[in-house]
């Protein structure tokens, strides 16, 4: 029990390191939480990132990506229960999402999921980004890709891993990452979600 606890808390406690806050205060960008989107995520580095912009993102991204994929690699090397696995999946998404070291004040935990989805199953990991990058780069909206591409991960973890306290870590994450991006849906449907490049999508 005490080493399944310690897992857990070390996975949420890893999630709370905000890569995207981190990374703008090193490179001296604005802080995210209060521009762009105010999301401490990927997406809002690079839109407030101004001409480094790009590196800070991706920099951004696969700091938060390796706090999902870590543990669920740790996990697997020590062989734990699938129930304890599916738990360490979701510490590591919440310490993102309400990180004890940023006032609970996290992201939206679209690159965090990708990363317990990658350390899960590479192939869970593949399908779910390459749907977010093919998205992403028809519509521009990065939001949309998320949504669309973590709606189809439940599915996608049925049929790769098909293990049902998996299967329910996953329906967990993405019933979350849809909460928070509330703002984002009404966002979409009042036409003033901002594109990937600037604009919103009411001028597409
Ligand atoms: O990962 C968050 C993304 O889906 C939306 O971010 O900054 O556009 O609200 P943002």
């Amino acid at each position: 029990l005490l080493f399944g606890t310690g897992l857990i808390a070390a996975a949420y406690l890893l999630g709370s390191i905000s890569s995207a806050i981190l990374v703008c205060r090193i490179m001296g960008l604005p802080d995210p939480r209060t521009h762009g989107s105010h999301n401490p995520g990927a997406t809002n580095v690079l839109r407030v990132g101004g001409t480094i912009g790009k590196v800070a993102a991706a920099i951004t991204l696969l700091g938060d990506s390796l706090k999902g994929v870590l543990p669920m690699l740790i996990g697997s090397y020590l062989q734990v229960t699938p129930q304890l696995l599916a738990a360490i999946g979701i510490a590591a998404f919440l310490g993102h999402l309400y990180p004890i070291f940023f006032n609970f004040k996290g992201g939206k935990g679209v690159a965090t999921a990708l990363g317990v989805q990658l350390g899960l199953h590479w192939a869970v990991g593949a399908s779910v980004g390459a749907l977010w990058l093919f998205i992403a780069k028809v519509l521009k909206i990065s939001s949309v890709a998320a949504l669309f591409s973590m709606a189809m991960a439940p599915v996608l973890v049925w049929l790769i891993v098909d293990e049902p306290a998996l299967i329910g870590m996953q329906l967990i994450i993405t019933g979350v990452l849809f909460w928070r991006h509330r703002s984002n849906i009404s966002n979409l449907l009042a036409g003033k979600e901002t594109r990937i490049g600037g604009g919103t999508t009411d001028k597409a």
